[in-house]
């Protein structure tokens, strides 16, 4: 599908984004191999989290789905069975990544496939430690998707994290839960938190002292039940959208703010971009707040370091603000952005070029020089859903009209961004 979008002013609106994908995703895993049933509302119904669902069933666990409500009959720890064929996690890297540490541990082998961008994605991050926690896992393709998991007994162990990656360090979670003794991870740099705030919730014993995580054994988790606030890496197209379409104001309602994913706030905030956090309350140990933007004159910054792991799904529509900004914008320590569902150094630079946007991609980021006005091209999403997202929000200030090729994939993330974008119509 095509998406054209044209450019818009005076925006003044309440929205609501879909739910948030790293939560939705935890909540159907860890409640399958909970005792009980969770039930969860505000579940992003995206793709993604759909393929963990299809996954899970896969494993004898009964999902039942109502739109943003599903009920997962959760069977223990112990609790999977063998899956019948091929689980397939389709564009999912929190998918795979995270189920190969409970399945690494099962009494059963199976094998685990996705699309040709997760083909391309690098397993070894994961298959390192667990191997060394015991696991057998083959990658018939040098490191990368499909995987063979072949089911053993883990041992815990310490290990500590080369690059920041919530999904390796939940892997290595998911397996402790499995393994015999006290498994301990140092984590340099932090990543989102949303397993260790989980699991605990759900019964784990995991603790967090300066980085160093250690996850001691438990007999069983409980389910209990997950309100899914709305996920910030889909709140934060909207809250560019706000902060550059001229006299506009925009509040997105429900959206969680936990500190671990809020680079982005800060980030724009330090541009002098106008965010403001309203409504702060906590939901499951999640923090949760509506996020009201208004239409702000935007300055360069630099972003590197400890800020680039908590807004690193953020940082291509964060490219569109830094193009409206005044000064250069440099953003440094993001080499992560080459791994995710396309090289996003690469495709950020590459689309918002065609719109007239000359951003230099770096070996770790992009330097961005602001004040650039763009117009209208014919982009390609490259079939990333966060690349679609971001020319279209670029596309709200162009000159003329801006039409996206493969524009569908948003369904990963965000099934109704389209809507909720013609929605800030007047
Ligand atoms: C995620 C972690 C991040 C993020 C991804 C979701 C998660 O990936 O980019 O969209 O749910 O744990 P990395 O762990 O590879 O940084």
């Amino acid at each position: 599908m095509n998406k054209t979008i044209k450019p818009i002013t005076d925006i003044e609106k309440t929205i609501r984004v879909p739910g948030d994908k790293s939560i939705s995703h935890r909540a159907v895993m860890f409640g399958s191999i909970a005792k009980g049933d969770t039930e969860i509302t505000g579940f992003l119904t995206g793709d993604d989290c759909m393929s963990t669902i299809g996954c899970f069933k896969k494993l004898g666990i009964d999902i039942e789905a109502d739109g943003e409500h599903i009920t997962v009959h959760g069977k223990g720890l112990n609790g999977l069975a063998a899956p019948l064929g091929r689980l397939d996690v389709g564009n999912s890297g929190t998918t795979i990544r995270l189920i190969s540490g409970i399945l690494a541990a099962q009494g059963f082998d199976c094998e685990l496939n996705g699309d040709a961008s997760i083909q391309k994605r690098p397993m070894k991050r994961i298959i390192a430690p667990l191997t060394e926690m015991g696991a057998d896992i083959e990658s018939t393709n040098g490191g990368y998707a499909p995987l063979k998991i072949h089911g053993k007994k883990l041992k815990a162990i310490e290990y500590t994290m080369p690059v920041a990656s919530a999904q390796v360090k939940s892997s290595i979670l998911l397996a402790s839960l499995f393994a015999e003794g006290e498994t301990v991870i140092n984590e340099p740099v932090a990543s989102r938190d949303h397993t260790e705030i989980m699991l605990n919730y759900f019964g784990a014993d995991i603790t967090n002292t300066n980085g160093r995580i250690v996850s001691r054994p438990v007999k069983e988790l409980y389910a209990k039940a997950i309100a899914v606030p709305g996920d910030i890496s889909s709140a934060a197209f909207f809250m560019v959208a706000g902060l550059i379409v001229p006299n506009s104001h925009i509040i997105i309602e429900n959206v969680g703010i936990n500190p671990t994913r809020t680079g982005i706030i800060d980030a724009l905030r330090a541009m002098g971009g106008y965010v403001n956090i309203i409504n702060e309350r906590s939901s499951g140990g999640e923090p949760v707040g509506d996020i009201e933007v208004k239409t702000s004159h935007l300055k360069a910054t630099e972003l590197s370091g400890d800020i680039i792991p908590r807004m690193i799904d953020e940082i291509p529509v964060f490219a569109v603000a830094a193009l409206a900004a005044e000064g250069t914008t440099t953003v440094r320590d993001a080499r992560e952005l080459k791994v995710k569902e396309s090289n996003r150094i690469a495709t950020v630079s590459a689309e918002l070029g065609k719109m007239g946007a000359d951003i230099t991609e770096t070996d770790d980021g992009m330097i961005i020089p602001g004040g650039q006005h763009l117009h209208g091209a014919v982009t390609d999403s490259h079939l990333d859903h966060r690349l679609a997202m971001t020319c279209a929000i670029a596309a709200l200030t162009s000159d003329g009209e801006t039409t996206i090729t493969d524009a569908d994939c948003v369904g990963i993330s965000f099934p109704d961004f389209y809507e909720v974008l013609d929605s800030l119509k007047r």
